[in-house]
C-alpha cells in the first residue's frame, strides 16, 4: 500500500469501465478499493478475470458485495476511509430495462441512495458518478450540451440515471458533497461489455452468424474509446466543483448548479459514426463479411447521439479523439487473444 497517495473507492470495479479506471489509478500509485457484486447480467468469468488482473497490484483490494447491502457498504467505506469515490456500479443497458426494470431500481436507485446516505457523513473530497447520454432521450437538438433540458427519457435505464443526477444534486446541496456526474457516450474498447454492439457483432461475424442491425442501419453513435473515458475521469477527479458555501466562485461556464458543488459533464468523441461504417470497420479488421439482419428501431433506442464536450475541455484541457478504426482494432486484438487461446 502506498502511504502518501489518496484512497479511492471505485464501485463497479469488475465492470468494463471500472476495470480500466482501476488499472489506470493503480498505475499512478493510488490505493484502490473495488466494490462490485459481480452480477450475472453478463458473463461473470469476464468480471472475475478483470478482477484477478487488478488483484496483481499490492495497492488493490476488493469487496464483492451489492450496493443494496448497506451494512457491508458502510463498513467497507468506514474502514477504507476514501477521499474520492468513483461510482460506476449500475445495472447498465437500454434494452434490458424493458425486460427487467426492477433490477434498475435496485442497483441504480436503491444502491446509489445507500451510497449517498453513507457519504453524507464523510469528508469526501470528490464524488464522481456515471450517468449516460441516454438522459438526453427524445431531444432533437444536436449536439447534446449539458445545459439542454433533459425531461424526456425514453428508456427506463435513462430514467434511473436521470433520477441519479437529481438525487446527487440534492445531496450535494444539502451536505456539500462535491459531485461530478459524467454523461458517457457509447463506450467501447478491450474488455468491453458482451451486450454491446462491437462485442456482439465481432462474435457473430466470427461465428458466421447474422448480426442484428436496428433502424435498418440508420443510426449514428458518438462511439467513445475507453482510454479517453478513463483519461477524462481521472482529469476531472482533480477538479472537484468548488464549494459555493466557502465563497469560492463556480467556474464561469460551469453553470448547471448555482446552489450546489455539483456538475454534469459530457464525455464523448464529438464525431458521430454511422452504424454501417462501424460495421465496415469491424469487417475490415476481421477481414470477413457480415450477414445482416435489418430490423426496426427498438423501443428505448434513439437514432443518433452526438456530444458537445466544451465543458470537459474547459475543465481539463482534454478532448477525446480516438479514431474509430484504431479503437475497433484494439478491441479485436483483445477479443482474439482472450477467446482464441
Ligand atoms: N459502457 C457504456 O457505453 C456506458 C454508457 C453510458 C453510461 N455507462 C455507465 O457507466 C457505468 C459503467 O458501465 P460499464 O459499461 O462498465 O458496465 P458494466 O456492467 O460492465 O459494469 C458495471 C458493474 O457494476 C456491477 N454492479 C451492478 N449492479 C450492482 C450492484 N447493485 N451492487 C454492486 N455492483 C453492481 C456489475 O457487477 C458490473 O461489474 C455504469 O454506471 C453505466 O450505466 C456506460
Amino acid at each position: 500500500m502506498s502511504a502518501n497517495k489518496k484512497n479511492i473507492i471505485v464501485t463497479g470495479s469488475a465492470g468494463f469501465i471500472g476495470f480500466h479506471v482501476c488499472k489506470y489509478l493503480l498505475s499512478k500509485g493510488f490505493n484502490v478499493l473495488g466494490y462490485d457484486a459481480m452480477t450475472d447480467y453478463y458473463d461473470v468469468n469476464l468480471k472475475k478475470n478483470r478482477n484477478s488482473i487488478l488483484l496483481k497490484s499490492s495497492s488493490y483490494q476488493n469487496v464483492i458485495g451489492l450496493l443494496e447491502n448497506k451494512d457491508l457498504l458502510f463498513n467497507t467505506i468506514k474502514s477504507f476511509n476514501p477521499k474520492i469515490v468513483i461510482h460506476l456500479a449500475a445495472q447498465a443497458g437500454v434494452r434490458f430495462s424493458i425486460k427487467s426494470p426492477e433490477s434498475y431500481i435496485n442497483s441504480n436507485i436503491i444502491g446509489t441512495f445507500n451510497l449517498l446516505e453513507i457519504l453524507k457523513k464523510k469528508e469526501i473530497e470528490h464524488f464522481l458518478m456515471a450517468s449516460t447520454s441516454s438522459v438526453y432521450g427524445a431531444n432533437e437538438e444536436l449536439p447534446f450540451v449539458e445545459n439542454q433540458k433533459t425531461d424526456h427519457q425514453i428508456s427506463f435505464y435513462a430514467v434511473t440515471k436521470k433520477s441519479n443526477e437529481l438525487m446527487t444534486h440534492s445531496y450535494s446541496h444539502m451536505y456539500l458533497l462535491p459531485t461530478t456526474m459524467f454523461r458517457f457516450f457509447t463506450v467501447y474498447g478491450p474488455w468491453g461489455r458482451p451486450d454491446m454492439a462491437l462485442f456482439k457483432f465481432t462474435r457473430k461475424i466470427l461465428e458466421n452468424e447474422p448480426i442484428d442491425v436496428y433502424n435498418y442501419g440508420k443510426m449514428k453513435r458518438d462511439f467513445t474509446y475507453v482510454d479517453d473515458i478513463v483519461k477524462a475521469i481521472c482529469l476531472l477527479m482533480n477538479e472537484p466543483p468548488v464549494n459555493i458555501r466557502t465563497n469560492k466562485k463556480l467556474y464561469s461556464n460551469d453553470t448547471l448548479s448555482k446552489v450546489a458543488p455539483w456538475r454534469v459533464v459530457n464525455i464523448g468523441n464529438t464525431k458521430p459514426v454511422e452504424l454501417m461504417d462501424y460495421v465496415r470497420a469491424i469487417e475490415k479488421e476481421l477481414n470477413m463479411k457480415s450477414k445482416i439482419n435489418y430490423l426496426p428501431l427498438q423501443p428505448g433506442d434513439v437514432p443518433e447521439t452526438f456530444s458537445n464536450v466544451d465543458l470537459l475541455k474547459y475543465l481539463t484541457g482534454f478532448k477525446p479523439d480516438t479514431d474509430i478504426n484504431h479503437g475497433v482494432k484494439q478491441f479485436i486484438n483483445w477479443y482474439k487473444s482472450y477467446y482464441e487461446k
